[in-house]
């Protein structure tokens, strides 16, 4: 679903993104990492934001848990709901790209086409996924938050991996061994790619 409200006119601010990266001294992207629940995408976002804050990058991290308190609180689970989650959280990584910052997104996103559309909403070059690689025995051996218990009992329906499909990227600018590596060493190759790409300067 992309429009417009009727009756609204674009209002083209004065300071614009260029601007901000200038005040921020590196440029802005959207990190949107990918991957099944218990993957690890939150940690290894949070890491990374960790990592960059250190080295004076603005950065925010937008986690699947956390928006759906809020933001997304009136979605579930079943496909349409999950396609308006990312649907949304497109949009607003686009907008906090327009701010001038890093943006990191940890949700599943299952579903290759509303990645593959949130990719779409941005300039060519801001969108870099990052898929976390972590085979589905891994996560649920983790079982962090219980829930694949609660799902292999048919508690929760539609989980991601057990009865509901996840569909692993096909043009991911990053795969990381999330399941199998440290975690310093999936921040390590986040940063490289950030760096690699001239996004924030090495140092
Ligand atoms: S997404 O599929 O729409 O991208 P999102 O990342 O926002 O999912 O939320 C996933 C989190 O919601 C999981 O990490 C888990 O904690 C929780 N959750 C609750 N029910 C489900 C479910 N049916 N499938 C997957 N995750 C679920």
């Amino acid at each position: 679903m992309t429009q417009k409200s009727s009756n609204t006119v674009w209002h083209h601010a004065t300071v614009e993104r260029e601007h901000r990266e200038k005040l921020h001294h590196h440029k802005s992207v959207v990190l949107w990492f990918t991957g099944l629940s218990g993957s690890g995408k939150s940690t290894l976002a949070h890491a990374v934001e960790d990592r960059l804050h250190k080295m004076s990058v603005s950065t925010f991290v937008l986690d699947g848990d956390n928006v759906r308190h809020g933001l997304c609180g009136d979605l579930g689970f079943n496909d349409k709901d999950r396609v308006e989650n990312i649907r949304r959280i497109g949009e607003v990584a686009k907008l906090f790209t327009e701010s001038g910052i890093i943006t990191l997104t940890a949700f599943i996103s299952p579903f290759r086409t509303d990645r593959n559309s949130a990719r779409k909403l941005m300039p060519h070059g801001d969108f870099l996924e990052i898929y976390c690689e972590c085979p589905l025995d891994i996560c649920e051996n983790r079982d962090v938050k219980g829930l694949y218990k609660k799902a292999r009992s048919g508690e929760i329906p539609f989980f991601t991996g057990i009865d509901s499909p996840y569909e692993a990227p096909d043009r991911a600018e990053l795969t990381v061994q999330t399941g199998t590596k440290p975690l310093e060493e999936c921040v390590d190759s986040v940063i490289e790619l950030l760096v690699g790409r001239g996004i924030i300067p090495s140092k």
